[in-house]
Formats: C-alpha cells, structure tokens, sequence
C-alpha cells in the first residue's frame, strides 16, 4: 500500500485524539510550558509532570516516551524542536531530527498509530511553510522505509498551519 494513505492530516485539539501516542512539543526542561505543552500537561493531569520530572530533560531534536495518564492517548512522546535563529543554526536538520526520533520511538514502543502537532511553528517561530514540508518529508521518508507506527496523524490546530499541510500533500501525492 503507499505511504500516503497511512498520513491523514486533521483540524483539531491533539489532548483529544486517540492515537496510541501524541507527540508534544516541549521544551529542553520537559517541564511544561504554554501551547500544545501546556494543553497536553492539563489534560494529562499532574502525573505527567512528575513522570517527566524523571527523565532529566531532552535534547533538542531527540525524543523521549510517558505515559499518557488522563489523556485518551496510551503515550505521550515529547520532543523538542528548535528555536528558529534565522536558518543558520541547523534548524531544519534538528526539527527533522525531532520528527525522525518520535518516529523511531514509536517503532521500538511497537505503536500502530502517532499524532504531531506542527513542532516548533508557534514559540519557537520556525517558517510555518519550511516547518510542514520538513515535517510531510520526513514522515513520508520514514513510513517507505518503516512499518510501523502504520498511521501517522498530523493534527493541526490553527486554520494557516493546516490550509499549507493541505496544500503540501496536495502536492505531494
Ligand atoms: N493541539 C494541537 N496543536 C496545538 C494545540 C493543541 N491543543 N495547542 C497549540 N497547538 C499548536 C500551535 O498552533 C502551533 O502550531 O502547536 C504548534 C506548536 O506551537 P507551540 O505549542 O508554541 O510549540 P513550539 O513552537 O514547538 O514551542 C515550544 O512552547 O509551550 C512551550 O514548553 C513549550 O517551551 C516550549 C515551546
């Protein structure tokens, strides 16, 4: 089967999806924030706090794996995303990075099926047209190569972010 029917890209709030894991854009720390990080940790519960609190932070482009508590999602991957400098700080290969070990995460946890906010594009500044097609490159790129996760769920909040994935995977098809 092609990779293309196992991405779906829809409008909506991730804390609500059902996936097996949802993907949270954190920051370094791993101790919450504002955005999908914040959103993800109040609908988690204070669980997901002290379960990060034990995992002594993530790098930036890496990715490590809770429980999802609270959350209809059995996991939460977090990963961080860069912050966007301009471009000449590497953040395009850390923010494919950040998509490529959430995938690999899934795979070693043996998930079917993952859902990603748009990492880095709201903080963090990233291009929200360079962000989608690094993230639909990436993504496509793994599933050719990988079975599982089977299913991967760009679950996109704001109208702009997912009129450009659309438009993208029009494209790409
Ligand atoms: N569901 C899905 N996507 C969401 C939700 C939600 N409930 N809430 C926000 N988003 C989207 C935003 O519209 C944006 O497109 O998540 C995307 C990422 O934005 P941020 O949450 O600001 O994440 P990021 O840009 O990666 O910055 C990370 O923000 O929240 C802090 O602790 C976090 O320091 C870290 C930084």
């Amino acid at each position: 089967m092609t990779i293309w029917n196992r991405i779906e890209i829809i409008r909506g709030d991730i804390t609500l999806m059902t996936a097996d894991a949802i993907v949270n854009a954190a920051n370094n720390s791993l101790l919450g924030g504002g955005g999908v990080d914040g959103a993800i940790h109040r609908a988690a519960g204070p669980a997901l706090l002290s379960a990060c609190r034990t995992l002594g932070g993530c790098a930036t482009g890496e990715a490590k794996i809770t429980r999802g508590y609270r959350l209809p999602a059995k996991w939460v991957i977090h990963t961080v995303g860069p912050v966007w400098r301009g471009g000449h700080k590497k953040e395009a290969y850390l923010l494919a990075s950040a998509y490529r070990e959430s995938l690999l995460l899934a795979r070693e946890y043996e998930l079917k099926s993952i859902a990603f906010p748009n990492i880095s594009t709201g903080v963090y500044g990233f291009p929200k047209e360079m962000a989608a097609e690094i993230a639909i490159e990436e993504v496509s790129s793994y599933l050719k190569l990988n079975s599982l996760p089977e299913k991967v769920i760009f679950c996109i909040f704001d109208q702009e972010n997912f009129d450009i994935y659309q438009e993208i995977f029009q494209r790409s098809e």
